[in-house]
């Protein structure tokens, strides 16, 4: 998929930008593929502080699909019948998957996936708030679909039209995968909500523990949003991080009606001036410290990927003997044949 897109069709001033020019001219030319809201790709010249800020972007979006394996994970082996089973392994796999797809997108830039991991590991990268939180019962697997993924679907698709082109193309398959993950975890609340009152009450408790920490998933108030400005202006970000907040939840209320379920916040009504709806105030103390390490699991999920890491060891070895052995044969072959 990357490698692809180091010869895009009907890319051709890639040639004018990648040119040895002087960095005035070679930054006019990147100002100009923004103002025209074009693509910019791993053989084109960027500014610095542009290729940074992608790096820290798509690596925290990576760490944050591996991450976010657990929560789930954790139910794969107690899935209520063996469809739930199937759907679940299916979709944990599926964010592995765009983990591996994000990690690639990052060494389009130069970076390092063992410096990326190592920044995972040592806890000195951030993923996502939300994959801090525990799953406790089985309705929780159904609400991160729902709502985590849901809230991932609408901060990821105007990711689609991002201004560097790997990372653009990686979410255009990531959000396909994602709309699924949303509505298989709202098919399987509406199995339990036209179950017994005991599902019932499980959805409702899942609900009432997960909405808050959904609505902090799309990060700080644009006030206090340190990167939009200028990833906004570089057409990473294309929506801010409050905008994208209020279109979830003017989405989500009417599907909560649906399913039957009440969220959990009592301002959150109508308002036929802003035509959004108004919702209470976010506790941002409680985002800042689950960010800093110390939400309910975090030392739990890094140690849960450190261990499957450290376990990993003998696979990533043997792999490298293999091809170092392939290569050798291949290097031997050549020699005979000369
Ligand atoms: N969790 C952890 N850190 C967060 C965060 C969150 N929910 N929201 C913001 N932050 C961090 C930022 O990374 C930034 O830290 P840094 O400057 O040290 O890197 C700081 O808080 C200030 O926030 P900003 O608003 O300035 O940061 P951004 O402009 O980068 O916006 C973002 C944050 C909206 C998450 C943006 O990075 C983004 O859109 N990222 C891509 C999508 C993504 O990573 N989603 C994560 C969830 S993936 C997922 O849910 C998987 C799925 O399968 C369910």
């Amino acid at each position: 998929m990357y490698t692809q897109s180091l010869d895009v069709p009907g890319h051709a001033d890639s040639a004018q930008i990648a040119a040895p020019q002087d960095d005035e001219v070679r930054q006019a030319a990147f100002d100009a593929r923004m103002s025209a809201d074009g693509k910019i790709e791993p053989q084109d010249w960027m500014p610095a502080a542009y290729r940074k800020t992608l790096v820290r972007q798509i690596s925290q979006h990576a760490h944050s699909e591996i991450v976010g394996m657990l929560p789930e994970g954790n139910w794969i082996s107690r899935a209520p019948s063996l469809k739930r089973k199937a759907i679940l392994l299916a979709k944990v796999q599926d964010e592995g998957g765009h983990g591996l797809y994000l990690y690639s997108a990052a060494e389009t830039l130069d970076a390092s996936r063992d410096d990326l991991v190592d920044a995972l590991h040592s806890g000195k990268a951030k993923y996502s708030s939300i994959f801090n939180y525990p799953t406790l019962t089985w309705a929780d697997v159904g609400v991160i679909g729902w709502l985590v993924d849901g809230a991932a679907i609408m901060n990821q698709i105007p990711l689609c039209r991002c201004s560097y082109g790997p990372y653009a193309r990686a979410m255009i398959r990531i959000c396909k995968e994602e709309s699924f993950h949303q509505r298989q975890g709202f098919d399987a609340l509406l199995a339990m909500m036209r179950g017994t009152d005991a599902q019932r009450a499980m959805v409702q408790d899942a609900v009432d523990r997960w909405w808050f920490p959904v609505l902090m998933m799309f990060g700080p108030p644009d006030a206090a949003s340190t990167n939009s400005a200028q990833t906004m202006a570089w057409g990473i970000k294309r929506i801010s991080n409050d905008d994208l907040r209020q279109k979830f939840v003017d989405a989500t209320v009417e599907q909560a009606r649906v399913l039957g379920v009440t969220l959990p916040d009592p301002g959150l009504q109508w308002n036929a001036e802003r035509a959004h709806y108004d919702y209470s105030p976010l506790d941002w103390d409680e985002f800042w410290r689950v960010i800093n390490g110390d939400g309910p699991c975090n030392r739990e999920r890094l140690a849960t990927r450190v261990k499957a890491h450290e376990d990993g060891v003998w696979v990533r070895e043997a792999a490298l003997a293999h091809a170092a052995k392939q290569a050798e044969r291949e290097a031997g072959e050549r020699r005979a044949a000369a």
